[in-house]
């Protein structure tokens, strides 16, 4: 579909932001319709020229339900534009509890999805080689959308396949064989990838920094220690299914065909009715005669919380995003309490008749307060300098927190104060870092400031 340039489109707002450039969401000025340009800056990167193309003509191969759709591109001097479909549901990493989750019914429907997007990608050829849920988009239905194809790769052309060497993606999602310096399959390391987010969706944490014989979460899992976080937070179903998406050698590891046929792949979870082996605990204990294989016992070792880091610049990429301050826009609070990093902050019914504002992608991590812009700037500042972070403020309305997380990883996060309405929006946005570590952070920063947290409730500017 051809889509006609920025002329009738309103740049809305800035969705992301990477190494590469930015992600930014137009709305037609007539029909209100939305879609997402990512921006490339040619001057950013000198390779970067090779990996547009690379990506565009992956992109223009791509046609299934679960995979980002793709409207065109177009070139102008030293910036490109890759226009695709605008996912208002936001990130996959945004539904993610720290430390929980998400409810087993929903990571199960989730997971269903990105199988279906993944076995349609090998099906033709293509490895995305970055799985993880921050390339894991919603739409405004929750379904889900694989995205990001800037590392993609073709793996099998005219039938013959071909092995890869490259060492790409994001550490903690990365399979064992890519950490040797032999070529390795395609597909079981988007397998294990899958592995890695089904484990972040049904656990709220990531199991490892990395799958190497220097990590000890790696080795306690190759012993089959699931008495030990995050295995013991998930069911013995889903678990059994893990320890054959997470299988050491790749010849071993479960293949997409398989993992349909699993029993807790295809099986149903009926609406509203609860099955006693849903209930939280009761499951842990259920006999399963894979998981009985594993050593699963009861224990209060509490293997340290993993964090994600990517990799140092260049070969790993780096995660940012920012929001444009520049517009006045109305946010609603989040509707689901506090420990939930789940709510919708999208009001209304999708489709051409939204408001442009109600399509705004959800975020969680902002507040707004009750007290003007300065005081609450100090006041995040002295609870950030407080728990031992780094602040530097950059201009009136924007401050950096550099701190170490719990696995002594570097965290950085920009804080923006926004006016809106009388009352200032903080919002916060990852940098760098693992971002279920900056979710906890912000929720502890938001504990701290309670007293000058607004809980009123904002409706979208009609
Ligand atoms: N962030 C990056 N790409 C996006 C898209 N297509 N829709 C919404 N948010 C995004």
């Amino acid at each position: 579909m051809a889509v006609p340039f920025v002329k009738d489109w309103d740049v809305v707002q800035t969705l992301g932001e990477g190494a590469y450039g930015e992600v930014r969401l137009l709305v037609n000025k007539k029909t209100e319709e939305a879609v997402a340009v990512k921006v490339v800056d040619k001057a950013k990167a000198k390779d970067c020229i090779e990996n547009v193309k690379k990506e565009v003509c992956i992109c223009k191969m791509l046609s299934h339900p679960n995979i980002v759709r793709f409207f065109g591109h177009r070139s102008e001097g030293e910036t490109q534009y890759i226009f695709l479909e605008y996912c208002s549901g936001g990130e996959l990493f945004d539904r993610i509890e720290p430390d929980v989750g998400m409810p087993e019914k929903e990571a199960h429907r989730f997971f269903q999805q990105l199988i279906a997007g993944v076995e349609y990608l090998h099906s033709i050829g293509i490895a995305h080689r970055d799985i993880k849920p921050e390339n894991i988009l919603l739409d405004d239905k929750d379904n889900l959308k694989i995205s990001d194809f800037g590392l993609a790769t073709m793996f099998r052309h005219r039938g013959r396949e071909r092995l890869l060497v490259r060492l790409c993606g994001t550490l903690p999602y990365v399979a064992p064989e890519l950490m040797s310096y032999s070529a390795f399959h395609a597909q079981p390391a988007d397998t294990w990838a899958c592995g890695i987010v089904l484990t972040a969706m049904l656990a709220g944490e990531l199991p490892w920094d990395q799958p190497s014989e220097n990590c000890q979460e790696y080795l306690d899992w190759l012993e089959k220690k699931v008495y030990l976080t995050p295995w013991k937070k998930i069911d013995a179903v889903p678990l059994s299914l893990l320890s054959k998406m997470l299988l050491h050698n790749p010849e071993d590891r479960i293949t997409i065909p398989e993992i349909k046929k699993h029993r807790w792949f295809s099986r149903s979870f009926k609406s509203g009715v609860k099955r006693q082996s849903d209930a939280p605990f009761a499951k842990m204990h259920r006999a399963d005669s894979e998981i009985s294989q594993l050593t699963r016992k009861n224990s209060d070792d509490r293997a340290q919380i993993s964090s994600s880091q990517p990799e140092p610049q260049g070969l790993w990429e780096e995660r940012e995003v920012s929001v444009c301050s520049d517009v006045s826009v109305s946010f609603s609070q989040p509707a689901c309490p506090d420990h939930m990093l789940l709510g919708s902050q999208l009001i209304g019914t999708p489709g051409a008749s939204q408001n442009p504002w109600q399509r705004l992608v959800r975020r969680m991590t902002r507040f707004f307060t009750t007290i003007k812009a300065e005081p609450s700037c100090i006041a995040l500042r002295d609870a950030c300098v407080a728990m031992g972070h780094t602040w530097k403020q950059s201009c009136t309305n924007q401050a950096t927190v550099s701190t170490m997380d719990r696995r002594n990883n570097k965290l950085i996060f920009k804080v923006h104060f926004l006016e809106m309405e009388e009352r200032i929006l903080v919002d916060f946005r990852l940098s760098k870092g693992d971002g279920l570590e900056f979710k906890r952070i912000f929720l502890k920063l938001k504990q701290k400031l309670s007293d000058i947290i607004s809980n009123q409730k904002v409706l979208p500017m009609t």
